[in-house]
């Protein structure tokens, strides 16, 4: 009987899907999920020759070909545990285990020594693109030992989304570097969704402009540099009616965010490798301010925010000068974030190779965007770059761009619209640029009341000063 070439645990959303994208590529796939009738209903939608469903799990890994390849796409956390204990057992040396969540990378890495001290294979997969990626070509991130990465490498390529016919699966480390990544892009992926979300409060409240206007504006902005998936879904959000209300889409769902955890981990890992990544913060703590839907709504009735709508003369001029501030603020979200895995790549000995990275981001996931070429372009021209907005192309339009952004920022701070991301990007961008910072104040105040001592700019050495001596004589 023909052996299965991969098996899927976990039939949800993600898992379904990816394994109907293996069955579209010739692969015979074993599928199991703790509920069989989840994955009765997951074949009986989609009849596929090359699906094959296991009530049992002992079954299941005994269809599969050696050395086994097991993909797990349970939620991550405990459950992905619970699989590899119920796995583990059942394997023979040399069999690879995969988790294709979001999982954390700490977990990633204690799994895989684990694991391979039991002498299995283990890779954390980053996988990005929602459902429809997982079907038709997401973005894959795979970390772990590259010996057991050869030996899924073609099934990952294969189903891949392409970008000018390279598979968007790029191997990227030991370990946790593939969950990572991906905890990393979707740290991006907060920022850039938030930098559109304040691009939409300035449009809508200073710009007075109409759900319908602003999907033509988004359309148009997608045109041009700021093409992207996420540019893309903004301009038919604005579209969509609610067939309920004849309302828009937009004006009738409530203003509170959720999420599940992965930009906080990035924002955890900025504080940790001691990196700025206070534009990746700012948009998770703006998912946190908007769920205190109940305090705020309080809140404005006692501080009582005066909301004018600004005049706007030059509509043309006012949508143009957004634009450039959200791409300003895109390159130095991106910035941020790529200096998280550069801090990472040494912290953890991972070597990431940033312009594979940003190749790997260019179709599939869900910050896939034109911009990633220019990335790669940067990291291409130099691999040792310390900062994106160092590279010559990213340096001349920040020089170009960044009065827009200021410019953005004073009109929507001086109305009282909250531009947390706006802000913290141009705040990023000051620091970053300032030869001497007020840190000097810092040092001097930590070394007067805690004598912790400071260096000096004209002599070598650790100093302490006897703060307050000169003033007793006057
Ligand atoms: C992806 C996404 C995905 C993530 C959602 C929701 O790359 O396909 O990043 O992994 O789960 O975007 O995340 P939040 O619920 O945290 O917003």
């Amino acid at each position: 009987m023909q052996k299965n070439q991969i098996g899927v645990i976990g039939l949800a959303v993600m898992g379904s899907n990816l394994a109907l994208n293996m069955a579209d590529h010739g692969y015979h796939v074993a599928l199991f999920n703790r509920t069989y009738e989840v994955g009765v209903k997951v074949i009986s939608e989609n009849p596929h020759t090359h699906l094959h469903l296991y009530k049992e799990l002992e079954d299941f890994v005994a269809s599969l070909e050696k050395p086994r390849k097991i993909m797990i796409m349970v939620k991550a956390g405990n459950p992905v545990d619970l699989v590899i204990n119920g796995l583990i057992p059942l394997l023979d040396e040399g069999d690879i285990i995969m988790d294709g969540g979001n999982s954390n990378f700490h977990d990633t890495i204690r799994r895989t020594e684990a694991i391979e001290a039991k002498g299995l294979r283990y890779l954390g997969v980053g996988i990005s693109g929602g459902e429809e990626g997982a079907r038709f070509g997401p973005a894959i991130m795979p970390g772990g030992s590259k010996d057991a990465y050869t030996y899924v490498q073609d099934i990952l390529e294969n189903i891949a989304a392409k970008y000018n016919n390279e598979p968007c699966a790029t191997y990227m480390g030991t370990d946790g570097a593939g969950h990572y990544v991906k905890m990393v892009h979707n740290g991006i992926e907060y920022a850039d969704m938030q930098l559109i979300a304040e691009s939409y409060s300035v449009l809508k409240h200073l710009g007075g402009f109409t759900n319908d206007e602003m999907a033509a504006i988004f359309n148009e902005w997608n045109q041009g540099e700021l093409e992207s998936f996420l540019i893309e879904i903004t301009a038919q959000i604005f579209k969509e009616v609610d067939p309920a209300t004849g309302k828009h889409m937009v004006d009738v769902i409530l203003d509170t965010a959720a999420q599940k955890g992965t930009g906080k981990w990035t924002a955890e890992e900025a504080l940790n490798t001691g990196t700025d990544a206070s534009l990746l913060a700012s948009a998770v703590f703006a998912r946190f301010m908007s769920s205190q839907k109940q305090q705020r709504v309080a809140a404005s009735e006692i501080l009582k925010p005066e909301f004018d709508k600004a005049i706007i003369n030059d509509k043309e001029y006012f949508v143009e000068m957004v634009r450039k501030a959200l791409y300003a603020s895109k390159i130095i979200a991106y910035a941020q974030g790529f200096d998280l895995l550069k801090n990472a790549s040494v912290e953890y000995k991972w070597d990431l190779d940033f312009g594979a990275i940003a190749r790997n981001f260019r179709e599939g996931c869900i910050i896939r965007a034109r911009f990633l070429n220019r990335i790669s372009d940067a990291y291409n021209t130099n691999p040792a770059l310390a900062n994106l907005m160092l590279d010559d192309s990213f340096a001349r339009q920040l020089e170009d761009y960044h009065q827009s952004l200021r410019d953005v920022i004073s009109m929507a701070i001086q109305n009282g619209i909250s531009m947390p991301a706006f802000t913290t990007a141009i705040s990023y961008f000051d620091s970053y640029r300032s030869a001497r910072s007020n840190a000097n104040l810092i040092q001097a105040q930590r070394d007067l009341f805690g004598a912790h001592t400071f260096e000096r700019i004209d002599m070598d050495g650790v100093f302490h000063y006897e703060w307050n001596s000169n003033n007793e004589e006057k």
